[in-house]
């Protein structure tokens, strides 16, 4: 599918416009972050990443070496016959050893690999050697229950450490792991069990959050009336809450537990084995299952935290992402466990009981690097600088931000409030797709601009063009392209590979579209500016407008719906949808209501809509295309600019303007 031309799509989430950024303030690494960098000087950066451009399998065979634990070496650095990439053929692994085993009889040993902290408070502490038993545990369970290499398995966790011992095990044996966020529907849980068909699935009796428990088993439990592959269900009890279980399909996670052997030897598994499939948000109805596999994936993500978060053996490392998103497995479990680091796992809301949780908790557990997301960011600054003034973030040496443009103003308040000045901040641009990050500064060596993700990552190649696919100059926005493979790219859609060529590969043949629009600066900055396509990132979140639209239309009052984003403060985009009523159904403020929890039943509460807008008819072209352009202009109360001249009616538009 062709993406709409760039002009007007562009300019609705372009947070980079602002005063700030014109002044073009530059933070260089201090000294004192220079000299303990993994990566010290700008000098250093520049030779790496020609040699990583220029001679890939040099490098790459280089850093594959050094980074992970081969059981047998590979032959073959890349293999490319677009849109398909192998990497280090004739190579075996196993995930799992390369993140948990490797650290065995070294000084990681006892160290902590997990720090965990409940919303209630709950505290505990998983050493490496800890990992390894629980891990090697629950590969013998999942092994005893008929699960093996290639077998899929979902998980729908809340941010508790058996989420993760869950993905290490699947890992371990070779299982092919679907992490499924929690917020999402039990719908949405069955399309994604049914696409990949997965055998087990492993889920809570729930999890906190802001002081209540999120009800997960009766959710999954809706959703395996409609998943006939399911054989098994593992519940761990995590809150008490009252649960059904059923007769001979679920079992608890502690009951499964008992008396299982504490060792597992890990089996070695090709390089290109199946490691996860993760679904995400298109421009069609139906998530995407993106598939990674195992040791281009591991050493992307591996790498990058090595080289992004400077991780050190001595940093106690604090993701808030959720594992159910792209960042989790990257960078809350593989690249940082892989790095023998220490991992802050935290279970709820950044503002239970209070605003300055997360403060706090740096105090308390001495935190050493914060990654999140600039609508947290935001959320922060509107709660007030007292809440974090009344914590001592010493600890803090590095910070990160991830999934948005983060517009120059919060870069600057999270720099000095959060920061103080001191802490680098890496703002990194990466997707789900790309499996680990692919434009950000090196702490230790790139000036940061606040709203750049800066230079690009080792063997990343971007370039920005236009519609035809032709470069466009220094400083002109442009669709970014990704010119050649990269190790941790996604190999293709689960079970549907055609939509992956047609997605990624047809717009521009010979390269990745990565769906943003983007810019480089006279200095080789990359500015990000957004999706090009009809994917919102509402709260740093990727919904699929279609998705959203299929969903309305499955409700008996809707004749039609669009979806589209307007901007917001606190959100950076949010969710507005245009309905169409069928005769008989009045427009009621019940009804908005209504539709809102529709949406919320059929795909989660993530994805309901923030404004419900009644209109008699939508802007349409004279072939019967809704005009969303229009519809995005009219819901960020802005003037309807542009070309109208293809609108069959513009009487549609006024009466829209008019309303609401
Ligand atoms: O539009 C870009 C935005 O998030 C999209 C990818 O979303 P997802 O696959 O859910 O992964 C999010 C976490 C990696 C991108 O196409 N995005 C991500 N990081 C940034 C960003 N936009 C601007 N700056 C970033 N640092």
């Amino acid at each position: 599918m062709r993406t709409p031309t760039l002009k007007p799509h562009l300019n609705v989430s372009d947070q980079t416009n602002t005063s700030v950024s014109r002044k073009k303030r530059s933070f260089k690494p201090s000294a004192e972050f220079q000299r303990q960098a993994n990566l010290g000087s700008m000098a250093s950066y520049k030779k790496l990443h020609a040699e990583s451009v220029n001679s890939p399998d040099t490098f790459w065979k280089r850093m594959a070496n050094e980074h992970l634990v081969w059981r047998k070496p590979f032959t073959k650095v890349c293999t490319w016959k677009e849109p398909h990439a192998k990497w280090f053929t004739g190579g075996r692994l196993n995930v799992s050893e390369n993140c948990i085993d490797r650290h065995l009889g070294t000084a990681r040993e006892n160290k902590a690999a997990i720090i965990f902290e409940g919303e209630p408070g709950d505290v505990r502490t998983i050493t490496y050697r800890q990992l390894y038993f629980h891990v090697s545990r629950f590969a013998h369970i999942f092994e005893n229950m008929g699960v093996g290499p290639g077998d899929r398995v979902a998980i729908y966790m809340p941010m508790v450490p058996e989420a993760v011992i869950a993905m290490l095990a699947c890992a371990r044996i070779g299982a092919v792991h679907t992490v499924i966020f929690g917020g999402f529907s039990s719908e949405a849980i069955k399309d994604r069990i049914n696409d990949c068909k997965a055998k087990l699935v492993i889920t809570a009796d729930g999890g906190w959050r802001r002081g209540k428990v999120v009800e997960l088993k009766s959710t999954v439990d809706r959703a395996l009336a409609g998943t006939p592959s399911v054989q098994s269900v593992i519940v761990l009890k995590r809150t008490g809450n009252p649960v059904t279980m059923q007769e001979g399909r679920d079992i608890w996670w502690h009951d499964a537990w008992k008396g299982g052997p504490n060792h597992h030897k890990a089996k070695a598994f090709d390089s290109e084995h199946p490691l996860f499939i993760l679904y995400t948000s298109g421009s069609t109805g139906k998530p995407k299952g993106v598939l990674h596999t195992s040791a281009g994936y591991l050493l992307g993500a591996k790498l990058t935290s090595h080289y992004v978060f400077d991780l050190k053996d001595t940093d106690r490392y604090f993701c808030s992402a959720d594992i159910g998103w792209i960042t989790g497995h990257s960078y809350v479990v593989y690249g940082i466990l892989s790095n023998g680091a220490t991992l802050f796992l935290y279970e709820g809301a950044p503002n239970q009981p209070e605003p300055d949780r997360f403060w706090e908790m740096i105090d308390r557990h001495g935190l050493t690097i914060l990654y999140t997301a600039p609508t947290a960011i935001r959320a922060f600054m509107r709660w007030g600088d007292n809440y974090v003034l009344k914590h001592n973030l010493d600890s803090l040496r590095l910070l990160g931000s991830v999934g948005e443009p983060i517009s120059p103003e919060a870069w600057l308040w999270y720099h000095k409030m959060i920061g103080k000045g001191r802490c680098p901040i890496v703002d990194t641009w990466w997707q789900t797709e790309t499996g680990s990050i692919m434009i950000s500064p090196m702490p230790g060596a790139t000036p940061c601009v606040p709203g750049t993700a800066t230079l690009p990552f080792f063997g990343v190649s971007p370039k920005f063009v236009d519609d035809k696919g032709k470069e466009v100059p220094r400083g002109t926005d442009g669709k970014m392209v990704i010119t050649k493979p990269w190790p941790s790219m996604l190999r293709t859609l689960w079970g549907d590979d055609e939509r992956f060529k047609q997605t990624y590969f047809s717009e521009f043949p010979g390269w990745y579209f990565t769906g943003d629009g983007a810019r480089q600066d006279k200095d080789g900055n990359f500015w990000i500016i957004g999706r090009v396509d009809d994917v919102l990132n509402v709260s740093g979140h990727r919904i699929g407008t279609a998705e959203v639209e299929g969903a309305l239309a499955t409700h008996p009052a809707v004749a039609e719906a669009a979806a589209v984003g307007r901007p917001d403060d606190l959100k950076g985009q949010a969710l507005v949808v245009f309905v169409t009523l069928k005769t008989g159904h009045a427009a009621t403020p019940e009804l908005k209501e209504a539709l809102r929890a529709h949406v919320g039943k059929e795909i989660g509460a993530i994805a309901k809509p923030d404004q419900v807008r009644f209109a008699a008819a939508l802007p349409k072209t004279r072939s019967g295309k809704i005009m969303r352009r229009i519809l995005k202009q009219i819901a960020s109360g802005g003037e309807v600019k542009g070309d109208t001249s293809t609108l069959e009616d513009f009487s549609v538009v006024a009466a829209l303007q008019a309303e609401d």
